[in-house]
């Protein structure tokens, strides 16, 4: 007799953008089960169910579903304000927490969820799905092999058009409720430096508020930040929202051995790469596996990234990216913000 499948069942907050695509995968993963959806708007979860044919129960306040002992774990995927007052609250109910970057609007929120998290020994993980694009995997596969030798240099950007009368300005473009983009944008880039590089010694940022647009953002719009990684890899990473350009998110890692440059990949072992002439014999892998997703609808990097988590809590695994790997992007983001504001280097640690 085949033995019955346990389904983790979760409780998505916030049926938004996001919160639908995570919806989505839930519904379409054999292990888990979307039993229920918190919103503040109905409609949108009237609709969603419509579309989906889910028969997940609806709540307008996430504070009555948390109450449900049959929910095992949570998604929060509502505006970036809210992610700390629900994820202590999720961390109390004794929840599993899949929580959207960023982590919060500060850093005193951030640590506030990570040691909560930490003490209700609950499994949680990050929304940066990035790791798990097929190009971020295949040079993390190349560096495990030492292909790529010590790495020295990495850069990663994050330009994003974000069209200026789109709803998410409302709460997306202030301080107090969206926090910086450095981290909601640029902590996407920072997570994959760290996959690479691991943790990062020292800050430096340069920001300002230059793109013109009708409700004005009050942090900043474009930024570069300079890192030193504890193993003296140096880095750059370029947050840039509203230029005219569509969405663009780049990776280079240079190492002593190798190096890759968003998909093509050269190695020391291609004979004369540096001749002129030779330009083009590298590893040319496909221009889709460049983790440029956010504007081409359902990306396969949430659902891995959803899949990862539903699988490390039913097979009781050590989490792949949790909120307190989160906490370290969060220190990190919050030292350049720091670093601009102040003109100096900053450590994330001293934060
Ligand atoms: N990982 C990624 O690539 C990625 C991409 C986009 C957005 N995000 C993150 O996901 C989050 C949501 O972004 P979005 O673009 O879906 O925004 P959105 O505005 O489309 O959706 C937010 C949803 O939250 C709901 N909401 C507001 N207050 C609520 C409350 N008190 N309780 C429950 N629900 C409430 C809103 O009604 C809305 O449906 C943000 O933190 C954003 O940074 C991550």
């Amino acid at each position: 007799m085949t033995k019955k499948i346990e389904k983790i069942k979760i409780g998505l907050l916030g049926a938004g953008w996001i919160g639908q695509h995570h919806g989505n995968n839930i519904i379409k993963n054999q292990y888990a089960e979307l039993t229920a959806i918190a919103d503040t708007d109905k409609t949108k979860m009237q609709n969603f169910q419509k579309k989906t044919g889910s028969s997940a129960s609806i709540y307008e306040d996430y504070q009555v579903m948390l109450k449900r002992d049959d929910i095992d774990a949570v998604v929060i995927a509502t505006p970036n304000f809210l992610h700390s007052e629900q994820a202590i609250a999720s961390a109390d109910a004794g929840k599993h927490i899949y929580l959207e970057k960023p982590m919060a609007i500060n850093l005193e929120d951030s640590r506030k969820i990570a040691k909560k998290i930490q003490k209700a020994g609950v499994m949680s993980a990050m929304g940066y799905h990035r790791r798990f694009n097929p190009l971020v995997q295949y040079a993390k596969q190349l560096q495990d092999q030492g292909k790529l030798g010590e790495m020295v240099m990495v850069e990663s950007d994050y330009i994003h058009h974000i069209p200026a009368d789109w709803d998410i300005w409302e709460w997306a473009g202030q301080k107090n409720t969206g926090g910086h983009p450095i981290h909601g944008g640029g902590g996407h880039n920072i997570d994959l430096l760290r996959y690479f590089c691991g943790e990062v010694e020292e800050v430096s940022c340069y920001k300002d508020i230059r793109m013109p647009r009708k409700i004005q953002i009050d942090t900043e719009d474009i930024a570069i930040i300079n890192l030193l990684f504890k193993n003296k890899t140096v880095g750059r990473v370029a947050v840039f929202l509203g230029p005219i350009i569509p969405f663009t998110f780049t990776l280079r890692l240079f190492g002593t051995k190798g190096t890759v440059d968003n998909n093509r990949v050269w190695l020391d072992s291609i004979p004369l790469f540096y001749e002129p002439g030779h330009e083009d014999d590298c590893i040319l892998l496909p221009h889709s596996w460049i983790p440029d997703n956010v504007q081409g609808g359902v990306s396969e990097t949430w659902s891995k990234c959803m899949d990862t988590f539903i699988d490390d809590i039913r097979l009781d695994r050590k989490p792949f990216n949790d909120v307190i790997s989160g906490f370290n992007t969060a220190s990190i983001c919050s030292a350049a913000v720091e670093s601009a504001i102040e003109n100096k280097i900053v450590k994330p640690e001293s934060l």
